[in-house]
């Protein structure tokens, strides 16, 4: 059986991810692929516990590496349990959120040189790395005006200028990465999702035309 795509949807928090994912989860559908749909930090019982660790608002300050090594733990686990043995069995797997968002939060909001993420990748997923990756550009500030009145945990409480230059890490990522599709989210959701459906149309046509 031929192996499935990895989609992957990232950008900063507040941005819209989740409403889009039964968009693609449909249009895929329509193709008659079986897919899965997953999240990170998260996917597995383990992975999801590692979740809540990062998240949660703890009374000490998180070292920027204890951030870093908990994503991969619970990307390990997701990869390992999930990820890797759906796509082995053809499936098509939709994630909100991998490695890229490390990239951007760690190393770019955080300020960990990319390198040791270059490496945590390598060990941790090797040559899984999505097929697609749907990233959802926005102004930072607009963001924060959209979800005034949500509660925000750990990392969404980190200030503007953590998310200006996560976003500005996404942004040069998209620039130099064929996979990641850079879409303008500030314009009216209808748009959108139809740019989110027309850029996995060409996705499916061009990697089932193989
Ligand atoms: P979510 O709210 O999109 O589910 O993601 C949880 C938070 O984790 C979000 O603030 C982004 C952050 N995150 C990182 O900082 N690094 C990562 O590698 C991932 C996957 C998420």
């Amino acid at each position: 059986m031929a192996n499935g795509k990895f989609i992957t949807l990232e950008g900063i928090d507040g941005v819209g991810k989740s409403s889009l994912v039964p968009c693609v989860n449909e249009l895929l559908g329509t193709y008659g692929f079986k897919t899965l749909i997953t999240r990170e930090p998260g996917g597995t019982p383990v992975a999801e516990a590692v979740r809540e660790i990062l998240l949660l608002k703890w009374d000490e300050e998180f070292a920027p590496a204890t951030e870093l090594l908990l994503m991969f733990a619970a990307r390990s686990q997701h990869v390992t349990e999930v990820i890797a043995p759906a796509l082995n069995r053809g499936v098509w797997v939709i994630c909100e959120r991998f490695s890229d968002a490390s990239y951007a939060y760690q190393s770019g909001g955080r300020n960990i040189n990319a390198a040791f993420i270059d490496s945590l990748a390598e060990l941790v997923h090797g040559d899984y790395w999505p097929d697609l990756t749907l990233y959802l550009d926005i102004d930072v500030e607009l963001v924060r005006k959209r979800r005034l009145d949500s509660e925000d945990d750990r990392i969404e409480s980190a200030g503007l200028e953590f998310f200006r230059k996560a976003r500005e890490r996404y942004r040069e990522l998209a620039n130099r990465t064929p996979r990641i599709k850079q879409i303008d989210a500030s314009r009216p959701l209808s748009e959108v999702k139809d740019e989110v459906r027309r850029l996995v149309r060409e996705f499916v046509k061009v990697s089932t035309s193989k």
